[in-house]
């Protein structure tokens, strides 16, 4: 219960900056659809005034004039509302909610971003703002036109004859409660799953995509099809079956419908046949039989689509929302002067098998340290756990003597700088993504961070230079052109504590070796953690740790450690295991 109760708070919260254009578009269609009763109503008199033994043609000219007011307030006020929504509201409302979950995303810890489809997070936040749009039209020109059409033809049934009025309400009643309660229950679970199913689906589909090149030159793009054929005939079944049960169920109603409108009918023609009812009674008893029809049928649809548009919205937001937030801007915020580093005793598992176990280092005010291992010995997990991207199950890790979980999140990321092992830009300008460091950077202070990186003459060297858009995920770019501009990125922070993992591995010799040395020297005052499989990378720090299997197994100077592993190919796993340990 308190569950839905913030779901309804989540979906109020998206009309947060268009209550005042919302309530426009409802009252303005509400008036609409009573100016449309009243023409109605004119109608009928206009049909009978002819029979009135004083009529007059002057009262035919005044009553006509009247219903041309009538419609020409029926329709401005339709117009309104539908402006309003259209318009108005979309203009307002959709860039809020981008905005809105979009922010919404930087309270989410790693794990989201690595359990779930990329394709699937950005589809749910397409999906609240399209669902959105949709729940705006189905509200004004769906639920509350048809109810108040439906009011309005209960009204003159109710004004023609008691009997027809009350067999009518229990009639079309009827049909709207017993549709509700069977869509509810035998319709509506369908729905949910045939939109988890069409998620996943959307989820495989962008990931294929995305690494598209690498199906291609497997071979595997035909057998990844038939997988996408099946997840799309999964969700596909659900909404079929779902379609077929409301189908069953709009027969069964329509046969009750014509029978009850037969008899009706045959009891109006003898009241019409006995002088007891007039011809526009007659008439508008027929017109409003149908229009009952019509409409509760659209009615009851618009409610289903209604209903399937918040299942919609509730999987989006059990996925953006409900999902555990790692949300701790509450906490203090931490304040690294010196830039100590300490993992006390910790151990950690992703998932079954601990990647550290009592894990012990120690990193001190300034010292530049590298990092050394097989593939899979954990010299990334350090980082991530560093970076709060995961919680070690037991033990601490301090930074100037300060746990880190006890501070927030938001504030350890404006001390740390990170280059990652894998490079991924954004599909916008080399500027712009150097820029994503920092972004109240100047013009000139990119420049020098991209000199530094050894970009600058390569960026000069292209058409649009700055200017460059650098593709998807930076296809356009070289690997070790992408790496530079990572590189570049940390230059334009003044971090005390800066790590690099992997970050020149893709360079040329002589390209690392240039910036390595811009590294030693903007980097004088700073600790540093470097991991490398390259072990000339770490020529220059002030010590070496070997890792192997979550344990340190060697730690010395360069000078020590590289001649003693020169040979090992930390590249590799598999081969090398017994290596590290010789
Ligand atoms: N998100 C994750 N979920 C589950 N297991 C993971 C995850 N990330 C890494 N691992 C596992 O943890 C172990 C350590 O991985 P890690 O990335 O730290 O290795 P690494 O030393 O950085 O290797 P490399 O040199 O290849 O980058 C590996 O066995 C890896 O499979
Ligand atoms: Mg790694």
């Amino acid at each position: 219960m308190k569950k839905n109760k913030k779901f309804i708070n989540f979906v109020f919260s998206l009309y947060k900056p268009v209550k005042c254009l919302a309530l426009v578009m409802v009252f303005s269609m509400m008036l609409s659809q009573i100016f449309d009763l009243i023409k109605q109503y004119i109608i009928k008199g206009i049909i009978d005034l002819p029979s009135n033994p004083n009529f007059q043609i002057t009262d035919l000219y005044k009553v006509v004039g009247i219903l041309m007011i009538v419609i020409i307030l029926e329709l401005i006020f339709y117009y309104i509302s539908n402006i309003t929504r259209t318009i108005h509201m979309v203009k307002k409302q959709t860039p809020y909610i981008s905005e809105k979950l979009f922010n919404n995303l930087d309270k989410k810890g790693y794990p989201f971003f690595v359990d779930n489809f990329s394709g699937k997070i950005s589809s749910s936040i397409n999906e609240v703002n399209n669902e959105i749009t949709d729940l705006n039209t189905r509200i004004t020109t769906g639920f509350i036109s048809l109810l108040t059409s439906m009011i309005s033809s209960l009204i003159i049934l109710y004004t023609i004859d008691f009997k027809i009025f009350i067999t009518a309400l229990i009639l079309f009643g009827g049909i709207i409660v017993t549709r509700l309660i069977y869509f509810s229950k035998r319709y509506l679970p369908l729905v949910q799953k045939a939109q988890e199913t069409s998620r996943e689906y959307n989820g495989i589909l962008n990931d294929a995509v995305l690494n598209f090149t690498s199906l291609k030159v497997y071979s595997a793009v035909e057998d990844f099809s038939k997988t996408l054929k099946i997840k799309k005939e999964d969700s596909n079944f659900y909404k079929n079956k779902a379609s077929s049960r409301e189908f069953t169920y709009g027969a069964i109603a329509n046969v009750i419908y014509i029978i009850t409108f037969a008899v009706l009918l045959l009891y109006s023609i003898n009241l019409f046949g006995n002088n007891l009812m007039t011809l526009g009674n007659f008439i508008f008893f027929i017109n409003a039989m149908i229009s009952l029809k019509s409409s509760t049928t659209s009615f009851t649809w618009s409610y289903i689509h209604i209903g399937e548009i918040f299942v919609k919205l509730k999987n989006c937001y059990d996925l953006l929302y409900n999902e555990a937030n790692s949300n701790d801007d509450n906490k203090n915020s931490i304040i690294i002067n010196n830039g100590t580093i300490k993992f006390d005793n910790v151990s950690f598992k992703y998932t079954k098998s601990y990647v550290f176990q009592n894990f012990n280092l120690e990193v001190k005010e300034k010292q530049k340290i590298g990092i050394i291992g097989v593939s899979g010995s954990g010299k990334t997990t350090l980082v991530n756990l560093l970076f709060k991207f995961y919680s070690p199950q037991n033990g601490k890790i301090l930074i100037d003597g300060k746990n880190i979980n006890d501070y927030s999140t938001r504030s350890l990321y404006e001390n740390l700088t990170y280059v990652p092992q894998e490079t991924i830009l954004l599909h916008s300008t080399i500027y712009e993504n150097i820029k994503i460091a920092k972004p109240d950077a100047s013009y000139e202070e990119i420049i020098n961070a991209a000199k530094k990186a050894e970009l600058h003459n390569f960026i000069e060297s292209l058409d649009d230079k700055y200017n460059t858009i650098v593709g998807e995920r930076g296809i356009k770019l070289s690997g070790g052109q992408r790496q530079r501009i990572a590189l570049a990125r940390i230059f334009l922070r003044n971090s005390k504590i800066v790590i690099f993992d992997e970050a020149t591995s893709s360079l040329d010799n002589n390209t690392e070796f240039k910036i390595q040395q811009n590294i030693h020297k903007y980097f004088n005052n700073q600790t540093i953690i470097c991991i490398a499989h390259r072990l000339s990378t770490l020529k220059d720090m002030d010590y070496i740790i070997v890792i192997d299997n979550g344990t340190i197994i060697d730690t010395g100077t360069p000078k020590a450690i590289i001649p003693k592993y020169d040979k090992v190919d930390f590249l590799s796993s598999e081969s090398e295991d017994k290596n590290v340990h010789c």
